[in-house]
């Protein structure tokens, strides 16, 4: 049977409701083997290490998203490296920037993703970057605090082809959603083709973005085989192998083991 990993999604019950088992039966069901579920804010870990407790296809990763920066805390670090230990949290995140909706305030926001990167670095976890409108500020911070020394992902890639040198010189990630499958995204697809085999990733990011074919729905992650399709098509190249190398690279950088 085919496989495929949602290296991005939220399956959190404040988006799912009643149907968050169905939909995420559904996902394995079809053949997505394993999923990376992030926290966006404190108030999400508890349940991100429940979901990643009752599945063994569900890993955590704990971070505060950039629209949540506002409401760090003295303590959030020590909230976030306290999780960051159960062993179902692959990575840190996610964080970043986002100054399209700048829902927290652009100094705060730059404080609390370089302190993401610092326990990334220290915990020697693989980091998950929200960058929206940001490139420069966010691979500055990258490069000034984690430079050879961090690795991770630039999940949701909104940017295009003149982003990927640095990106490439950080030896990062670049996690494809269901964006690339809109036909305003020529930047992004234009970008597809040239990042590098063994660094690309797909994702839903649900519960929204979900692609073209099934746009307007709520997204969920067996949605992500629209992406792939896409992705592939871009590449030219068959979805099985392009399927492959997102499953090969996802376990590479989030250390997931694989599952029977
Ligand atoms: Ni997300």
């Amino acid at each position: 049977m085919k496989s495929i990993i949602d290296s991005h999604c939220h399956v959190m019950r404040e988006y799912f409701g009643d149907e968050q088992k169905e939909v995420i039966e559904r996902a394995f069901a079809e053949g997505v083997v394993q999923m990376v579920n992030p926290a966006c804010s404190l108030t999400d870990i508890g349940e991100v290490l429940t979901l990643a407790e009752r599945y063994p296809g569900i890993y955590a990763a704990v971070g505060i998203h950039p629209h949540e920066a506002k409401h760090w805390q003295s303590d959030s670090e020590s909230i976030l490296l306290r999780a960051a230990e159960n062993s179902k949290v692959v990575a840190i995140g996610e964080c970043g920037l986002d100054f399209f909706y700048n829902h927290s305030e652009a100094a705060q926001q730059k404080e609390v993703f370089a302190i993401h990167v610092k326990m990334a670095v220290a915990l020697k976890m693989p980091i998950i970057v929200h960058c929206r409108d940001a490139w420069d500020e966010c691979l500055d911070i990258l490069e000034e605090h984690g430079q050879g020394q961090v690795r991770g992902v630039f999940h949701c890639f909104t940017g295009g082809p003149e982003i990927l040198p640095r990106i490439k010189k950080l030896d990062f990630y670049v996690s494809f959603s269901g964006i690339l499958t809109f036909k305003k995204s020529a930047a992004i697809q234009e970008a597809a083709p040239l990042v590098a085999e063994n660094r690309i990733l797909v994702e839903t990011d649900c519960p929204y973005l979900a692609p073209q074919k099934v746009r307007g729905k709520r997204n969920e992650p067996s949605f992500v085989w629209h992406t792939l399709d896409k992705l592939a098509e871009l590449r030219a190249t068959s979805a099985e192998s392009t399927a492959k190398s997102c499953v090969d690279n996802a376990r590479e950088l989030f250390a997931l083991p694989v599952l029977n």
